[in-house]
C-alpha cells in the first residue's frame, strides 16, 4: 500500500511514519520542512506546499494522511486570516484532489479543541462541537470539509486528536507534558495557569498506533473518532511532572498556581475509536514523562526555536 502524507514531517509524523514504515507500507510526504526534516534515511520527501500539489502528484496513492497546517492556538492567532487559508481550505482541497485521484482513505489530524469550553462533562462525538477561537474553528472547518466527501469509494477518518505529548525525533515543546517538563527542569517551576482546567492527553506512541489502526481499519470505516490517552486537570499533570522530575532527576520543582482563565476545557472519551478501530490507548502522563526523561539528552537543548513552533512560525513573516 502506498501512502501519502502532508505534513508528514512535524511533530507526529515522525513519530508516525517509522511505525507504518514498519508495517510495510510505503510512504512519501509533502511537507514544507518549517521544521527540518528528521525523518528516517530513505523516506521520499517533497518540500512542496499543499496547495502547489495536482490531482496527478496524488494519483497511485492508496490513501493520504493530512498532517500539516497551522498547529496550535499561538500560531493560528497570530495571524487568523492566513489560518483559516491554512487550516480549513489546504484540508478541503488536498482531500478535493484525492478523492478525484482515486484515492480510497483520507485520514485527517483533527483536534478536541473543536469542542471549546464545556461543563466538566465527558464528551464523545455526538456532542456539539462549538469553539469561538481561530484553532479550534479551523480545525472544525477542516474536518466539515473532508468529512461530507466520504462515500462508498473514499471513506474519511477524521481524527480529534488530544494534546499529544511525549518524545518526537521533531520535538516541540510547545505542548502541555513537554512544556512542564521542561519549565520544571530549566526553571525549577511549573506555572499552572489554572489548574481545574481538563485537558484529554495522547501520548505520540499512542497516537501513532491510531493511525496504523485507521490506515488498517476495514474500508466501510470512516466517521469522526476522539483519540486520547486519557483525560487529566492542569493541575493534575503538574503534580505528575513534578513527582517525576524531583524523584527521578532530583530537583525540588516549585508549583505556580496562577487562575488565569482558559478558553478551553474539555474531557473526551475514546470508546468508539476503540470499539469500531480497535485502538488501545498504552499510556499516561507517568509513561510519557518517563519517555522524556529517557531521551533528555536529545533535545537538552531547551533555548531551540525549532521546539516552539510559534517562535518559527514569527520568523517566516
Ligand atoms: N500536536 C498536537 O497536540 C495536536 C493535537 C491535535 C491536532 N493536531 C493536528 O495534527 C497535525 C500535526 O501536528 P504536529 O504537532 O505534528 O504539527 P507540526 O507543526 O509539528 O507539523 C506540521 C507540519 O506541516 C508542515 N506544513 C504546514 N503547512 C503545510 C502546507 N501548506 N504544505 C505542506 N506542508 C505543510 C510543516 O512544515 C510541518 O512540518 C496538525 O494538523 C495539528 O493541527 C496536533
Amino acid at each position: 500500500m502506498k501512502i501519502l502524507i502532508a505534513g508528514g514531517a512535524g511533530y507526529i509524523g515522525s513519530v508516525v511514519i517509522p511505525k507504518v514504515l514498519d508495517r510495510g507500507y510505503e510512504v512519501e510526504v509533502v511537507d514544507l520542512l518549517w521544521f527540518g526534516n528528521n525523518l528516517p534515511k530513505g523516506v521520499k520527501v517533497h518540500q512542496k506546499d499543499i496547495f502547489d500539489l495536482t490531482e496527478k502528484d496524488v494519483e497511485g496513492f492508496d490513501q493520504v494522511i493530512f498532517l500539516a497546517g497551522l498547529s496550535n492556538d499561538p500560531m493560528a492567532e497570530f495571524s487568523p486570516a492566513k489560518n483559516f487559508i491554512a487550516n480549513a481550505s489546504s484540508t478541503a482541497y488536498l482531500a478535493y484532489i484525492s478523492k478525484r485521484a482515486g484515492v480510497k482513505r483520507f485520514i485527517y489530524a483533527g483536534s478536541c479543541s473543536v469542542y471549546g469550553y464545556t461543563v466538566n462533562e465527558l464528551y464523545d462525538e455526538t456532542k456539539p462541537a462549538s469553539s469561538n477561537y481561530p484553532y479550534g474553528i479551523s480545525k472544525l472547518q477542516g474536518e466539515q470539509a473532508v468529512i461530507q466527501m466520504q462515500d462508498e469509494n473514499f471513506s474519511v477518518i477524521a481524527f480529534r486528536q488530544g494534546t499529544v505529548s511525549g518524545y518526537s525525533p521533531r520535538m516541540r515543546l510547545d505542548l502541555i507534558v513537554n512544556t512542564m517538563f521542561k519549565s520544571a527542569l530549566m526553571n525549577g517551576e511549573v506555572i499552572i495557569n489554572n489548574p481545574s482546567i481538563w485537558r484529554p492527553i495522547l501520548a505520540i506512541s499512542d497516537a501513532a498506533n491510531a493511525y496504523v489502526r485507521a490506515i488498517e481499519a476495514a474500508p466501510a470505516i470512516s466517521g469522526i473518532f476522539n483519540i486520547a490517552s486519557g483525560n487529566y486537570t492542569v493541575g493534575e499533570v503538574a503534580d505528575y511532572v513534578k513527582e517525576a522530575v524531583d524523584k527521578k532527576l532530583g530537583k525540588n520543582v516549585k508549583l505556580n498556581i496562577k487562575n488565569v482563565q482558559d478558553f478551553r476545557n474539555y474531557k473526551v472519551t475514546s470508546e468508539k475509536a476503540m470499539n469500531m478501530l480497535s485502538f488501545k490507548p498504552a499510556h499516561n502522563v507517568e509513561s510519557i514523562l518517563e519517555e522524556l526523561i529517557f531521551n533528555l539528552d536529545k533535545f537538552k537543548d531547551f533555548d531551540n526555536p525549532n521546539y516552539y513552533n510559534i517562535q518559527v512560525f514569527k520568523t517566516m513573516g
